[in-house]
């Protein structure tokens, strides 16, 4: 692996273009109708938690976080988390990802949930949400509906629909 001069820092305002930029070159167009976009879609975000790599002025990945709720419970999602096709392969994706969870155990959540590729997110703990625990307001392969409980106990009480915390 070629070693990079990566910069980790917390998200502000002022790159929403440059992730705007990098989302589209990662997922392509067909982004807009995934689950996970239309459940963020006027939704808050957590920038607290959002994290963002850059290498040099070249911003080269991006991870988001924005709150959500089932029923009574609060806790965040996870998403979007894109790097630069350029720039793939290099742990950059799995760096930001580990930022991101130590950036929201550390403000106190209790469990993050994520719509993805469980090969992929399982090496950060994350694991399939027990069927009919918890749904989404829209179509999602259960098997990509992951979550990952950052205090013991939390997801004991979590059940029903999702739903984004709106701006
Ligand atoms: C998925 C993504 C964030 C990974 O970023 P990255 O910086 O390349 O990831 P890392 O370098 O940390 O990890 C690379 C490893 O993950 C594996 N990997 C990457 N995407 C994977 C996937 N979808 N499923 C399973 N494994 C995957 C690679 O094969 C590689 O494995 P290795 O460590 O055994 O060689 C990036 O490829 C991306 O932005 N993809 C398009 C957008 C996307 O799918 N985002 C996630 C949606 S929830």
């Amino acid at each position: 692996m070629t070693t990079l001069s990566l910069v980790l820092r917390p998200e502000r305002p002022e790159d929403a273009p440059a992730i705007d930029r990098l989302q589209a070159r990662a997922f392509g167009p067909g982004r807009f109708a995934r689950t996970a976009y239309r459940l963020r879609e006027g939704a808050a975000e957590r920038m607290d938690l959002g994290v963002t790599a850059s290498v040099g002025s070249f911003l080269v990945g991006s991870v988001r976080m924005g709150p959500v709720r089932a029923g009574p419970s609060a806790f965040v999602m996870l998403g979007p988390l894109a790097v630069d096709p350029s720039f793939a392969g290099r742990g950059i994706g799995g760096t930001l990802t580990r930022a991101a969870l130590e950036a929201a155990r550390q403000a106190g959540e209790g469990l993050v949930i994520l719509v993805g590729d469980a090969p992929y997110y399982t090496r950060f703990r994350f694991a399939p949400v027990p069927p009919g625990r918890l749904t989404l307001p829209g179509p999602v392969d259960p098997a990509r509906l992951l979550w990952l409980e950052l205090q013991a106990g939390f997801c004991a009480g979590v059940s029903g629909l999702v739903e984004a915390v709106r701006a």
